[in-house]
Formats: structure tokens, C-alpha cells, sequence
């Protein structure tokens, strides 16, 4: 397994993450495996040296967050490990729940507690905000993880999805008061929303902030050709008919020239489309670590074996070309 550095961190994560909110219950989403169901994909992806595991408190409820911490407790080498959680997302509904949720003082510093407590560790390698909080002064935010990590309940602070701009001023903000900065950011990236590479990456680029991207196959539509009737939830699966985000994501008619594309290069290379789509995204710059979701060991062994495939910068082209621009996916403005 290849290491690399998160962004300028001395913090080193495998090429592949894996993402843990396909486990947890199947109650929250029904191609979410249990306890039982998820072992042997934490076995098999730490045979083959992936250490960087992530997920988040409002995964299964918490539920992802305790069956990710009692499998890496019992199967990994904790020193070893890179669990990285997530706080926002409500963990409380309701209108009485206003402290549940948000990247407010109490909430991080509560939240940080319960996913600790879930996850059954000592300090969380790596603690994201979720999204950013448009109600809450970033200050107050920025300082409430710096207490964190200063407390040793958190190593490492990153965020995910949101507006270039808020991303600047955290990293600014952070860097004038001396405080701990993100060191990573996971968005939305892939063939079929590459919209961050206006803004996002080249600052990522430019302030070394590793790329850790969600969703790296667009939620399985790269790795099948187009349903007859081109919808997404036509894909055959129990995720593509029930995971209701992913035809909010992907709906435009030119990611069918996308998926299109994946599937000639796929066939002239003789390999799976899930291979290539992912081949394509690590060689991007910046991309330290696609996250992964798996729910059959096929697909991580897909996944791990997409790390040694090399595309041509003709490949490449042919896979980007029938990109059109899209309305910004994943975050609210
Ligand atoms: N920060 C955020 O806001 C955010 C948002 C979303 C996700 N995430 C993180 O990113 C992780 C991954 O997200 P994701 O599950 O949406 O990622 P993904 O890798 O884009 O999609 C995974 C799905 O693709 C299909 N698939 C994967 N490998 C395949 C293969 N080799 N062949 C055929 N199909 C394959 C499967 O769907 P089928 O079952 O339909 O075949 C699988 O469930 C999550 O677990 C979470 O940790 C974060």
C-alpha cells in the first residue's frame, strides 16, 4: 500500500479511504450492512494496509460511528490508524433539539464526547466539520476544535464541502490566531462533478490541504453502463433504488456521455468501470485518498486494484471531454 502525506500534515493515510456509511443499520438506509455483514470488509481492507477509516456521527444515527470503533479496536493496530469522524448534521430531531446539531461551541465539544464515547478511543485522528455552519461566527467554531486538539481529544481538524471563500477565511482565521487548521477537505469529486476544480482545489493546492473526495464513483452510477431508462435508481441495486440523494446529485443528461465514456475506456483497457473511474480521480492533483463505499468485497478489491492502474494522457482526455458544467451539488451556497 502507497502513503501519503495529508496535505501538509505529518499525519500519513493510505490511497484509499474507506467509507464507513455503508455500515452501521440497515434501518437508517437498506444497503447499510450491520456489524456482522461489515467484518470481513474491515478484514480485507486492513490486509491490504488501507489505514484511513471514515465516518460520522449522523451515519446510522451513531450507529456506523460504534461499529467502525469496535471493528478497528478488535481487528486493527490502533497506532496505526486514521479515524476520522465528522460533527454538524443533526444528531436530534425535532424543534426541541436547537443544540443537537451545528458547529455552535456546545454542540462540537458535546458531539466530540459522544463520538468518542461511540467509537470507543481515546482521541479521534481526524475530526471534520460536516459542512460549514452559515449561523455560527467561524470563530467560534475554529476555536472550540483548536480546544479540542489541544486537549488531545482530537489530532487533526479538516472539513468537508462548502463555498471556496468560508474555506479561505477558516484557513486565514486560523493561521492570524495560531489556532489548529484543517488539513484536509473532503467534497464532492468525481467524473461526473468536477465543479470544485474551479475554486476549491486550486486553494486546496495552494495552502496544501489534502483532497479526500465523497462519493469518488458517484454513488455506484460510474461503474454500470446507462440504464435503458436512464435513471439512476434503475441501476439494478438495492442502493441505486433506494439511495434518494444520488438523483438529486446526479441529473443531468450530459453525465450520460460521462458514464459513456468510462465504459469505452473501461473496455479498451479490459478492466471494470468502477477501476477506471477511480484510476482517473487519483491522478488528479491534490487527491491524496478517494473514500470508498463498499458493500461487497468485490468492490474493495476493485477499489485496491485500481491503485495500480495507470491512465494515458489520452485516457484521461477521453474521460473529460463530454463534461458540462454543472449547478454546484453537495452543499448549500
Ligand atoms: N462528507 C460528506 O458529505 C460525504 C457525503 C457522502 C459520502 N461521504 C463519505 O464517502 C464515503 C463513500 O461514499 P459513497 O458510498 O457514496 O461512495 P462511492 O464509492 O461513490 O459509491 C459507492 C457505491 O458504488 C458502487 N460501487 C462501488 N464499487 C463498485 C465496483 N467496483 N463495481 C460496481 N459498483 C461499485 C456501490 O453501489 P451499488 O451497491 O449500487 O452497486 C457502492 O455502494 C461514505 O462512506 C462516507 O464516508 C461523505
Amino acid at each position: 500500500m502507497d502513503y501519503r502525506q495529508l496535505g501538509q500534515s505529518g499525519l500519513r493515510v493510505s490511497r484509499l479511504g474507506i467509507g464507513c456509511m455503508s455500515y452501521g443499520s440497515p434501518a437508517w438506509r437498506p444497503w447499510v450492512l450491520d456489524e456482522t455483514a461489515a467484518r470481513p470488509f474491515f478484514v480485507r481492507a486492513l490486509d491490504a494496509g488501507i489505514n484511513f477509516f471514515d465516518t460520522a456521527d449522523m451515519y446510522s444515527l451513531g450507529v456506523s460511528e460504534e461499529v467502525t470503533g469496535r471493528l478497528l479496536r478488535e481487528l486493527g493496530r490502533r497506532d496505526e490508524l486514521v479515524i476520522a469522524t465528522k460533527v454538524n448534521f443533526p444528531m436530534g430531531a425535532g424543534p426541541d433539539t436547537p443544540n443537537m446539531g451545528g458547529l455552535s461551541r456546545k454542540h462540537i465539544l458535546q458531539g466530540c464526547d459522544a463520538s468518542l464515547r461511540r467509537l470507543g478511543v481515546e482521541a479521534i485522528d481526524l475530526y471534520q466539520i460536516h459542512r460549514f455552519d452559515r449561523d455560527v461566527p467561524v470563530d467560534e467554531t475554529l476555536e472550540a476544535l483548536h480546544d479540542l486538539v489541544r486537549a488531545g481529544k482530537v489530532r487533526y481538524i479538516g472539513a468537508s464541502s462548502g463555498s471556496a471563500w468560508r474555506m479561505a477565511r477558516a484557513l486565514s482565521i486560523s493561521e492570524r490566531r495560531g489556532w489548529a487548521r484543517f488539513i484536509s477537505m473532503q467534497n464532492h469529486y468525481n467524473l461526473l462533478y468536477r465543479e470544485e476544480e474551479r475554486e476549491m482545489i486550486p486553494l486546496c493546492l495552494d495552502q496544501g490541504v489534502g483532497l479526500i473526495p465523497w462519493s469518488p464513483l458517484a454513488r455506484g452510477v460510474l461503474t454500470r453502463p446507462r440504464p435503458s431508462d436512464a435513471d439512476v435508481r434503475s441501476g439494478g441495486t438495492a442502493r441505486a433504488a433506494s439511495d434518494d440523494y444520488s438523483p438529486r446529485l446526479y441529473d443531468q443528461p450530459s453525465d450520460w456521455d460521462v458514464v459513456a465514456a468510462v465504459e469505452r475506456v473501461a473496455a479498451g483497457r479490459g478492466r471494470p468501470m468502477a477501476q477506471i473511474a477511480l484510476a482517473w480521480l487519483l491522478s488528479r492533483p491534490g487527491v491524496v485518498a478517494p473514500i470508498v463505499g463498499a458493500t461487497t468485497l468485490s468492490h474493495l478489491d476493485s477499489a485496491i486494484a485500481a491503485l495500480s492502474v495507470t491512465l494515458t494522457a489520452e485516457e484521461c482526455a477521453a474521460l473529460e471531454a463530454p463534461y458540462q458544467p454543472h449547478p454546484v451539488k453537495g452543499f448549500t451556497v
